[in-house]
């Protein structure tokens, strides 16, 4: 199957399966033109960056309410941020959040950047979580992995190298399926897939969009990849 055929089946599924997460916007509305506010965006990938989705919903909920922008979140105190970053866990996160925001709203004129650079140069902004933001944002096509991507690549096309040996074959697969058309959705699609049916442990093969192509599933292979390197 052509890479186009792979990202449009996943499109198709995600259209009908998508989760429902409070930063993000539903695939129906964002195929009328709504886009996400990019300081939602940005919060919440900072916010999932060592925490899951579980936890993060409340403490999302909470900023939001609070600083509703990110000129809001700049003029908070550094204590309250930290009190309501309390329970979170690696709270450098929440001091660059902070120190991302004053950049933002005292430098950018409130206005977060559209492209991986401009993400890349803002406090606490790494490349996957640039890649995220630009993705899901703005729908750039920018190529987003994490483990659950890792994962999923790993089964698809039956990559046998362990990992961390095999992350730039991943790598190179993920970007030849990003598509020019959809890509914030796709790329969330493919976190839905790793997430909600392509899970570690008994994966829901099944259920998933990829079945028909997907090299381990066809090997009976798909609970032993990705294999890691022994430690
Ligand atoms: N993990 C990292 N970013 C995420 C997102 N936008 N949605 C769900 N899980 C994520």
């Amino acid at each position: 199957m052509r890479d186009g055929r792979l990202s449009a089946n996943l499109l198709d599924w995600y259209d009908r399966h998508a989760r429902d997460l409070p930063w993000r916007v539903p695939p129906d509305a964002r195929r009328r033109g709504v886009m996400p506010d990019p300081y939602a965006v940005w919060l919440s990938e900072i916010m999932l960056q060592q925490t899951t989705v579980a936890a993060v919903k409340g403490y999302f909920h909470r900023f939001l309410a609070r600083w509703p922008d990110v000129t809001a979140l700049a003029r908070a105190e550094d204590g309250a941020v930290m009190g309501e970053w309390a329970g979170l866990g690696y709270y450098a996160r929440a001091r660059n959040l902070l120190k991302c925001a004053r950049v933002v709203a005292d430098d950018l004129g409130g206005v977060f950047p559209d492209t991986l650079d401009g993400l890349r140069a803002l406090p606490g902004i790494g490349p996957y979580t640039a890649a995220a933001i630009a993705a899901i944002a703005f729908d750039r096509p920018e190529c987003v992995v994490d483990g659950n991507v890792e994962r999923v690549m790993a089964r698809l096309f039956r990559i046998e190298t362990p990992l961390p040996a095999a992350k730039p074959e991943i790598r190179s697969r993920a970007e030849a399926l990003t598509p020019r058309a959809r890509p914030g959705d796709h790329a969330q699609a493919v976190m839905d897939l790793g997430a909600t049916i392509c899970t570690p442990k008994s994966p829901a093969c099944g259920l998933c969009p990829w079945r028909g192509s997907c090299a381990a599933l066809a090997a009976g292979v798909q609970s032993d990849l990705p294999a890691r390197a022994p430690k």
